[in-house]
């Protein structure tokens, strides 16, 4: 089943999220609709919070990457409960965007190397070294369950500059190939 992806602006996005107990109710449903959500609004990654669940939950597909990227290619990975190390303090800019910022992409800079840990919907246990886009997508989903934004990355002055594109999405003036639901009217 196809969710609503939730916008900039709606406060479940901004809520640190809670660790997913094994047992969690409906857990392999969700996981699937994420799934089906993502494909249909052309995600490479979906963070929980995005369909309006605060919990620590991501699911991610490079593959569609692979040609520019071929760390992503046949990459598909639902993350529970994911921790990350930072392996190497280098920085590297490239462009993101994100389905609950629709219609923006601004360089971020992140770290290129990282060591993930991690639950799969087994609830197995998985370590694995990343670089790339594939380490760059991680790093952006897992800052969904703490509630931030790749947007918290970019300059003030980039931040200025996208200020009424930021205004219009989180006041519901925008439109989106996918369905969303926007933030409560104030
Ligand atoms: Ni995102």
């Amino acid at each position: 089943m196809k969710l609503p992806i939730y916008l900039y602006g709606h406060p479940v996005l901004r809520k640190e999220c809670e660790e997913v107990e094994e047992g969690y109710p409906g857990l392999k449903e969700l996981v699937a609709d994420m799934y089906e959500t993502m494909a249909a609004s052309e995600g490479v990654g979906l963070a929980a919070p995005q369909i309006g669940k605060n919990i620590r939950l991501v699911v991610i597909d490079a593959d569609v990457l692979g040609d520019d990227f071929p760390e992503c290619a046949g990459r598909r990975l639902t993350l529970i409960n994911p921790e990350i190390d930072i392996l190497d303090g280098e920085k590297i800019s490239r462009s993101e965007g994100c389905l609950s910022v629709p219609g923006l992409s601004e360089n971020v800079s992140r770290v290129e190397h990282i060591r993930l840990n991690w639950l799969d919907e087994d609830f197995v246990e998985h370590e694995e070294e990343m670089s790339g886009f594939l380490s760059r997508i991680v790093q952006h989903e897992l800052d969904h369950l703490d509630g931030q934004l790749y947007i918290d990355h970019i300059s003030p002055i980039r931040k200025q500059l996208i200020r009424s594109k930021l205004r219009n999405i989180a006041e519901g003036r925008t439109r989106c190939d996918y369905p969303t639901k926007y933030a409560p009217k104030k």
